[in-house]
């Protein structure tokens, strides 16, 4: 097992009507920036929930922030809460407004000239301005973890930053506010959460048997209650269930020890940078690549991974890898996510750009930081 340290300050309030504990959770006096999306949370109710708890607090509203949140958004922010003072968040909505807060938080305390650099230079985060949010969206785990991705519109650089201080304080999880979800956002959080799981399970074994046995169940609990949620959409222990296996996916606990791959997300959030996609469909299309590509370094966890999830205890380990992976690719597909880049309507002209980018970086990829660019071109040639 390798040594880690584990560190996850963010209170976690769940269950149903559980908003109106943001009561006890925000200071009365507390100048608040209510930070949501396009609207949605106006349409299902959590808007009037929210604004119920808060009370007579004060609260400015900064509404608008777009999936994949940009950068130059959050500049807007940045001038409403000095104009008003604001002292604390709060983020109701997904990933994206979870996410875009983070970078707020953080921009807002930043005394560098140029905020950018907190993503580009990952400059480290002296401060941040505390906050709570309300999850509106099962997938990124960014409720209860310290990342945030951000993407500049101007550049189409889309970038993570990962600091201690940006920890939500709270983050209130009704699995009701999700009932309002698209399919298309519902199959997304799956396949994000089990994205999440693989790529810090699937690279080679340490021997760490409690790390994986938790990374099992919370696939497992994916795969049962993930085929269940199409026909039951408003099933309530089913979306408990979702929310729940999201945010523990990436909250840090199943990462202890572990090695870590995290090449999915970076080809990922390339080909949403270019070609904005949801997060959650390039998952889909370039997770079956990259395990086909880099089977060999991942044999054993693959093999693990089909025997003990897909109770496949017939062949080789190689046999086994390779059910492992049609296996996934099944299930996508049964949540109606697309696994390759024709789904989508791309073909092998939108690789140049992306192969590019990362020879510009330099960015090794993968657990062992073997997956270089040309390997990034044999995932994606695998995927059309
Ligand atoms: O704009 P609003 O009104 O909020 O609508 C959103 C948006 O259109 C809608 N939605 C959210 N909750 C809803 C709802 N519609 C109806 N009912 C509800 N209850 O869903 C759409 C997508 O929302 P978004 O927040 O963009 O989705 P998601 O939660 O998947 O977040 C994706 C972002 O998170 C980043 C991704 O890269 C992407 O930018 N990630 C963040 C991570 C982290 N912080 O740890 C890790 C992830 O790997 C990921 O990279
Ligand atoms: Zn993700």
């Amino acid at each position: 097992m390798n040594n880690f340290s584990f560190y996850n300050p963010t209170k976690i309030i769940f269950g149903k009507g559980e908003i109106a504990k943001l009561d006890r959770l925000i200071p009365k006096t507390a100048k608040i920036l209510l930070i949501y999306g396009s609207g949605s949370i106006k349409k299902n109710g959590v808007y009037e929930q929210v604004k119920s708890a808060l009370g007579k607090r004060k609260v400015t509203e900064f509404a608008g922030v777009e999936p994949n949140p940009f950068y130059e958004t959050c500049l807007d922010a940045l001038t409403i809460i000095k104009q008003k003072k604001i002292d604390f968040l709060l983020p109701v909505g997904g990933g994206s407004v979870i996410d875009a807060t983070k970078f707020i938080a953080a921009a807002a305390l930043y005394e560098g000239k140029d905020s950018w650099d907190i993503l580009e230079k990952q400059v480290e985060i002296k401060d941040a301005m505390p906050f709570g949010t309300v999850l509106t969206l099962p997938a990124t785990g960014s409720e209860m973890n310290k990342g945030a991705v951000i993407t500049k519109s101007e550049t189409k650089e889309k970038l993570a930053f990962h600091s201690d201080k940006c920890f939500p304080v709270f983050s209130i999880l009704d699995p009701e506010t999700t009932y309002s979800l698209p399919k298309r956002q519902v199959t997304n959080g799956i396949v994000d959460t089990f994205v999440h799981v693989i790529e810090q399970y699937c690279t080679y074994s340490v021997r760490n048997q409690l790390s994986d046995r938790f990374a099992e169940s919370i696939l497992i609990t994916l795969l049962e209650e993930g085929s269940k949620v199409g026909k039951n959409p408003t099933d309530y222990d089913i979306k408990a269930n979702l929310m729940w296996a999201a945010t523990m996916a990436l909250n840090g606990l199943i990462a202890c020890g572990q090695p870590q791959d995290w090449a999915t997300h970076s080809i990922g959030h390339e080909l949403t940078a270019f070609y904005d996609l949801d997060h959650g469909v390039t998952l889909s299309i370039v997770l079956p690549g990259v395990l086909r590509i880099m089977k060999k370094d991942k044999l054993d966890k693959l093999a693990q991974l089909a025997t003990r999830v897909w109770g496949y205890t017939e062949g080789s380990r190689a046999e086994r890898a390779d059910k492992a992976i049609l296996a996934i690719e099944r299930f996508f597909r049964t949540v109606g996510a697309p696994t390759h880049l024709s789904d989508v309507n791309l073909d092998a002209s939108c690789i140049d750009p992306i192969i590019e980018r990362f020879e510009q970086r330099g960015w090794k990829l993968g657990e062992k930081g073997n997956i270089t660019p040309n390997k990034v071109r044999e995932i994606l040639m695998n995927r059309l």
